[in-house]
């Protein structure tokens, strides 16, 4: 169930919002079932379990307010977290280092952190420095496999056979992916390839956990690299000039400010909605601003540039670009202006615990026109208050913060992993005797498995 518990009803719990439906008895009933569950859940997470418990446990407190805490649901993640994850050194993997700084090792992980990709560097450092983090293979629950490559690829430090023949190498020299067959190793991938960065992922990683803010690869590719069942939807990266607690890079205007009804800066990339939007904006010129702006020179925004734009509008319009994701859905939450998701296969992060609806809105892509702007025209200035007010108290979840904030995107992931760790695993090629020895097909011994070790 939704469990964003703002401490007393509001809109997050009601059935319809935006509608003004009749108050029947079945929603009088529905909506007092969700208040004694909330407060059941509330109290347990209040009063649960001493000694072991980590301040995780406690709930998430959402920027800091007391009233407002997004709670993780009891059921399938347990009531705190509780994890053992391995991070594979660059030392001990021969290889492993191409991924992270190209084959001349020249590529820096300071440049790779910044931009909408910096997830892959911002998780790896989070997990170097978790209290989650294990040293020891054995006692392991997850195993996370570094890797820069989106970056590294940018940049000239790999090309794509170089990628995927050194995906391969490092693999064959982990039992541990051999012996569950991939199934609790976390992989990144943090742009809207996906998983495909790594041409032969389909062979070696289709069981694998992989961190992605592309949750769909409908277009383009004949498979998708996602499946919703074992892999997590991660937030892009947004500027850290933007999600500082202070003194950030731009701050919101009041409503009654801003200039524009709707916004979309972005490139138009030839893609039809993006093209719409620049069309639009050319007979709207008052209500919508988007300019069509380019990679560089004049028409290019700079950093706070941008943002200052992005501020200027109630509604921040988010078009599906090369793939689905977008990361203007996620900025517009520290712009303060209601992000309208234009991508009609979007996935979105911690669906468990976050009401999409409460917080922005999703029009078809294919009605991109008159009709969306005079439907933003018609929504009252409250409800725009209520939509941005609820934004702010989830948006912690979209910053990658120290593991010491209790509400961060970090910890949003770390909730998710806690949920795929299982007892045991199996895969095809390992096998087990009676005495709980786990083998191989020639009956070798675990222990004595030797690197290269035969793929999945
Ligand atoms: C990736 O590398 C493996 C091992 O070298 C090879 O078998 C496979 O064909 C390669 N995949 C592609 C798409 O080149
Ligand atoms: C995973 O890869 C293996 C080996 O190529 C293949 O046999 C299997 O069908 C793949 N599974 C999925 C779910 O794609
Ligand atoms: C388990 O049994 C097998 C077959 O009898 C034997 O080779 C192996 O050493 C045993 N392992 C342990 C840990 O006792």
């Amino acid at each position: 169930m939704a469990s964003i518990n703002t401490g007393k009803p509001t809109r997050f719990f009601s059935p319809h919002p935006h509608q003004n439906t009749p108050c029947t008895r079945t929603h009088q009933i529905a909506s007092l079932a969700l208040v004694v569950a909330t407060f059941f859940f509330t109290r347990l997470f209040d009063h649960s379990l001493g000694p072991c418990s980590s301040p995780y446990r406690k709930s998430f407190s959402a920027e800091k307010s007391q009233d407002d805490v997004v709670l993780w649901p009891l059921r399938g993640y347990g009531p705190y977290l509780n994890l053992k994850i391995y991070v594979y050194d660059e030392e001990e993997i021969d290889g492993l280092n191409l991924l992270l700084y190209g084959r001349n090792g020249k590529i820096s992980s300071q440049a790779c952190v910044k931009g909408q990709w910096g997830t892959q560097v911002k998780i790896h450092r989070l997990l170097l420095e978790s209290t989650f983090r294990t040293r020891k293979k054995e006692e392991a629950d997850l195993f996370f496999v570094p890797s820069y490559v989106k970056c590294v690829r940018m940049m000239g430090g790999l090309n794509d056979k170089e990628i995927n023949q050194t995906y391969v190498k490092v693999l064959s020299q982990m039992p541990y992916f051999r012996l569950s067959g991939g199934r609790n190793h976390i992989f990144v991938f943090p742009s809207g390839a996906g998983a495909h960065l790594f041409k032969s992922w389909s062979t070696y990683l289709n069981r694998s956990i992989i961190l992605t803010p592309e949750g769909d690869r409908t277009d383009k590719r004949d498979t998708s690299a996602f499946s919703t069942w074992k892999d997590i939807i991660i937030p892009g990266n947004i500027d850290d000039g933007m999600t500082a607690h202070k003194d950030r890079l731009v701050d919101p205007l009041p409503l009654s400010r801003r200039k524009y009804l709707a916004n979309y800066l972005g490139r138009a990339q030839g893609k039809v909605g993006r093209l719409q939007l620049i069309d639009l904006a050319r007979q709207y010129p008052d209500k919508l601003e988007s300019p069509e702006l380019k990679f560089s020179g004049p028409s290019k925004l700079g950093r706070t540039e941008y943002f200052q734009h992005l501020r200027n509008a109630k509604f921040c319009l988010a078009p599906r670009g090369e793939s689905s994701w977008t990361l203007r859905f996620y900025e517009s939450f520290f712009v303060e202006c209601v992000p309208v998701i234009l991508s009609d296969q979007v996935e979105l992060p911690f669906q468990n615990v976050v009401d999409y609806t409460q917080i922005s809105i999703k029009w078809p892509s294919t009605r991109i026109g008159t009709q969306l702007l005079d439907y933003l025209e018609s929504i009252p200035d409250k409800i725009i208050e209520e939509m941005i007010a609820n934004g702010r108290k989830i948006r912690c979840l979209w910053v990658y913060a120290p593991e010491s904030e209790s509400c961060s995107a970090f910890s949003g992931i770390l909730w998710e992993l806690q949920k795929k760790v299982r007892q045991f695993h199996q895969s095809a090629e390992t096998f087990w005797l009676h005495n709980g020895s786990i083998v191989n097909r020639d009956l070798v011994e675990f222990s004595k498995w030797q690197s290269p070790m035969p793929l999945p």
